[in-house]
């Protein structure tokens, strides 16, 4: 099976990140033919440094290797270097529903007055993304589920219009972690781009960090180690990162945290996240001093990409009368 997904690359990873993308992405690379793209042309969407991308982008690669991902299963590569993400978002935009593009909530959350155009056709070149890979299936967290729908959606249209193109994308969620919640306020979502570092974990947080920012995370009122969302958003945030961290299911966790204070178990909570990113941080250290070795990874996974990105648009350009 054809597998697609990608990650911008501003910010610095969290656990959301882990739980809701790169986890399945590993479970997934032993199968499947697997494309994992360091998205730069979304990232530009929103006000950002042009100097620092490049450094960004190694960065992520370094994080999807550090991770467990396997240059020699995967492609692993940076968007804007395959020219035939931009020409078919420009393509699908033709046969793109504006009023589908003003009902996407990211855009809803994210414009502000003076947005720019980028923004609003941000899922359009995400559909480009998807579908010059004939993918099947697109693993992503949930706040992305409705950016792959409507990327379905472009696929449907385009080839009632052009004839048989594209292959219909489908979602993939994973069972847990699809929506980690901030730990700082549990009812908003875990997110690189909160102003408020207390409200996430990030891959590559020091053991000092991770202990001061679980302390003084968000719990409820009450006493019971229980998972219930309504009632208890920020003990069941607790417990689904902990269940996770710990491959167990939550009701065992519940009994095993039985009794404990809500003190006592945010220190268990933060002494396993310790222990299972600790070896993230220590092959991104190994890998940070390999920088030609990564780039060599991203240059071929650059070229296989764009092998497979050219035939796709030979096709399109032919249906479309192009060519
Ligand atoms: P982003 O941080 O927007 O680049 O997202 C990269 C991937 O992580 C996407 O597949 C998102 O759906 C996923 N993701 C982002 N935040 C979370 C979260 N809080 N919980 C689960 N998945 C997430
Ligand atoms: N929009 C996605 C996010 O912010 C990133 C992304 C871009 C993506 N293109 C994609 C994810 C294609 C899956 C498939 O998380």
């Amino acid at each position: 099976m054809r597998i697609f997904s990608g990650i911008q690359p501003t910010g610095s990873l969290h656990i959301g990140n882990y739980f809701g993308a790169i986890k399945q992405w590993l479970d997934l690379q032993d199968e499947n033919d697997c494309v994992f793209c360091i998205v730069d042309l979304h990232a530009i969407t929103v006000p950002y440094d042009p100097e620092k991308l490049q450094k960004l982008i190694l960065e992520k690669a370094i994080v999807y290797l550090a991770a467990g991902l396997d240059p020699e299963k995967v492609i692993i590569f940076a968007q804007s270097k395959v020219k035939e993400h931009s020409e078919l978002c420009w393509l699908l935009n033709t046969v793109t529903p504006l009023g589908e593009l003003y009902r996407m909530t990211q855009f809803k959350d994210k414009a502000k007055k003076n947005e720019k155009a980028g923004l609003l056709n941000y899922p359009v070149l995400m559909a480009a993304d998807i579908l010059l890979y004939d993918t099947e299936t697109v693993p992503v967290g949930e706040d992305q589920k409705q950016h792959v729908e409507i990327a379905r959606d472009i696929a449907r249209k385009f080839n009632r219009s052009f004839g048989e193109t594209f292959v219909l994308p489908k979602v993939k969620l994973p069972k847990y972690g699809a929506r980690v919640m901030s730990i700082a306020d549990p009812k908003k979502k875990m997110s690189k781009s909160d102003p408020d570092e207390k409200s996430r974990i990030s891959l590559f947080d020091s053991p000092e960090e991770i202990r001061k920012k679980l302390k003084s995370a968000i719990t409820d009122t009450g006493k019971t180690i229980k998972y219930d969302e309504l009632k208890k958003p920020g003990i069941s945030n607790l417990l689904t990162i902990y269940s996770l961290l710990a491959e167990k299911e939550i009701k065992d966790v519940e009994k095993e945290m039985k009794g404990k204070s809500y003190k006592a178990f945010k220190e268990e909570v933060a002494e396993l996240t310790v222990l299972k990113l600790e070896p993230f941080r220590k092959k991104r250290d190994e890998l940070s001093g390999r920088e030609v070795y990564v780039r060599e990874i991203l240059r071929r996974g650059e070229e296989k990409a764009r092998v497979l990105a050219e035939s796709k648009m030979d096709d399109v350009r032919k249906k479309m009368g192009l060519r």
